[in-house]
């Protein structure tokens, strides 16, 4: 069985920014319309400071408004949402993203509901996940948005395949599913509980692994020839156990690459699959809010 062929979103994300980097230029020259996107940090998670830090780089090289509020760590659940109604109401301002986690005395839920769905960029308010479950036009979570480009670039027909998702988080694993389901997929969610998960996913022709355990997902888990999509951004040590010593360490996805890539047909590589494609579509989305707020 030949290598996998390696699908490369940190090539597609390239892509697709210069592509919303034009349309946020068409919409600036005739409408005079700047999308604006707010990111609210809470508290000194470092993944999260380099998260947010790299959203409003890439906002603005896009051409796009970006405000970064960063509050400290004991910032009240009331502050945040007043700062949240502020920004709910602020013109300037088409998309919104509160970055999780929150510290633990706040309620990210309801923080989460307190966003106008109009403005929820992340797609994570009950009313855009329950838009997207029926079917109606909504705000979709980023990543797994990104990873249907991806799919939908790898494989050109969809239709009737069996798509198995391993993962079912709010923010990955269910939108992942629906989406799948709309591209008339034959749909399996699994997860920690599930049987037989090695044999689920063996019956896979599209394979989504979001539940972040790193290399979870054996080369003998996989079909000959299924896509990989693989969302898992793990910190491991460095495989050099000198460096590992030193406090080195490298990132892996949820599929053991190696094992995965001379079975698979397809597969996301980490780094550069599906990581570089969640800000991307964050910058769509807040291009897609900010046309449906001019009407
Ligand atoms: N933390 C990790 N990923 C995300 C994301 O996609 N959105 C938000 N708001 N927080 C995150």
């Amino acid at each position: 069985m030949a290598e996998a062929r390696i699908i490369d979103g940190k090539g597609f994300a390239a892509g697709l920014r210069a592509r919303i980097g034009a349309a946020v230029e068409q919409l600036r020259t005739t409408h005079a319309l700047v999308p604006g996107l707010a990111v609210v940090l809470v508290g000194e998670d470092p993944a999260s400071a380099i998260y947010v830090r790299n959203k409003g780089e890439q906002t603005r090289e896009a051409g796009m408004h970006s405000v970064t509020h960063r509050l400290d760590a004991s910032t009240s659940q009331d502050e945040l949402l007043r700062l949240v109604n502020q920004l709910n109401n602020d013109p300037s301002i088409h998309g919104i993203l509160v970055q999780l986690p929150l510290p633990g005395h706040i309620d990210a839920q309801a923080v989460l509901s307190a966003i106008d769905p109009a403005k929820d960029v992340d797609g994570f308010h009950v009313v855009n996940a329950g838009r997207l479950s029926v079917g109606l036009p909504a705000l979709v979570p980023c990543t797994p948005l990104g990873c249907m480009m991806l799919l939908k670039d790898t494989v050109k027909d969809l239709r009737g395949m069996h798509a198995v998702v391993v993962g079912r988080s709010n923010i990955v694993g269910k939108p992942m599913a629906q989406l799948l389901l709309q591209a008339d997929c034959t749909v399996t969610i699994a997860h920690s509980r599930t049987r037989d998960l090695a044999g689920i996913c063996r019956e896979a022709d599209i394979l989504v692994a979001a539940v972040g355990r790193p290399e979870m997902v054996k080369g003998d888990w996989i079909k000959e020839g299924a896509v990989v999509i693989d969302v898992g951004i793990n910190r491991v040590p460095a495989r050099d156990p000198a460096a590992a010593a030193a406090g080195k360490t490298r990132i892996v996805g949820d599929v053991c690459y190696a094992e995965a890539a001379s079975v698979a047909g397809a597969i996301t590589p980490v780094p550069g699959g599906v990581g570089p494609m969640t800000i991307a579509c964050l910058l769509a989305n807040t291009v897609t809010a900010a046309c449906r707020s001019a009407g």
